[in-house]
């Protein structure tokens, strides 16, 4: 069964609580938290602030996907604020390596996220260090978008990566999930559907998530 992870940037943020209550009664398994700063992607989102309080008002795994530049001199504090798991950019991280390090000794899981851009390859020697891949399939910094198709091919290739390295890799799959695509994702190999626009503007989104997690 896929892991469902909805995206609250879709959410309504004059009323998180409901939203997050949703997601608790529904089968959602992980919040999904975008983190942008208006320099690594060309919009401004949430931060730390608003993080704490969902991690109040949820006990399943915040997934807090950050799309920001130096993201090294605020893992401490995302932890802190309650991420279970943190997921940076390649495209942001000169020293992979140490960032992905310092991510673990501060007791998170490790995500990396790629543009869709960026070859799955690039991740050959780093892969043993990461739990979460996250395959970026629209171009970072909005919700809404439409689904690049070239993410399928990436997605047997990191697949295959991580199974000839006996891995337990995730690999997410963020931006234009849909319930018309979300079958041919997950037997490319994904085993994490990031989901915003498709839960949030459903008419019914638990219904919607149900739906997902069916698949
Ligand atoms: C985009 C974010 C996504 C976004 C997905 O930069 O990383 O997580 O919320 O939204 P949808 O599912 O609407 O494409
Ligand atoms: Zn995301």
């Amino acid at each position: 069964m896929p892991i469902i992870a909805p995206s609250l940037l879709s959410a309504n943020f004059l009323n998180l609580q409901k939203d997050c209550e949703l997601l608790n009664e529904s089968e959602a398994d992980w919040f999904h938290l975008d983190v942008m700063d208006g320099s690594f992607v060309p919009n401004i989102s949430f931060g730390l602030p608003v993080i704490e309080h969902i991690r109040k008002a949820t006990n399943k795994i915040c997934d807090v996907h950050l799309m920001i530049v130096e993201p090294a001199k605020y893992a401490e504090a995302f932890k802190k604020a309650g991420a279970d798991i943190l997921t940076v950019h390649y495209e942001a991280c000169t020293h992979l390596h140490r960032n992905l390090q310092q991510i673990k000794s501060l007791g998170m899981r490790t995500g990396v996220a790629l543009n869709p851009h960026t070859p799955v390859q690039l991740l050959a020697d780093i892969l043993h260090d990461i739990d979460l891949v996250c395959l970026m399939s629209v171009n970072p910094g909005f919700g809404g978008q439409q689904f690049i198709p070239h993410t399928l091919v990436k997605i047997r290739q990191l697949k295959q990566m991580i199974e000839e390295r006996n891995l337990h890799t995730h690999i997410e799959i963020d931006g234009g999930v849909t319930l018309q695509n979300a079958k041919s994702i997950l037997d490319a190999g994904a085993d994490v559907l990031v989901a915003g626009n498709t839960v949030f503007k459903a008419e019914d989104p638990i219904a919607t998530i149900a739906a997902l997690k069916a698949l």
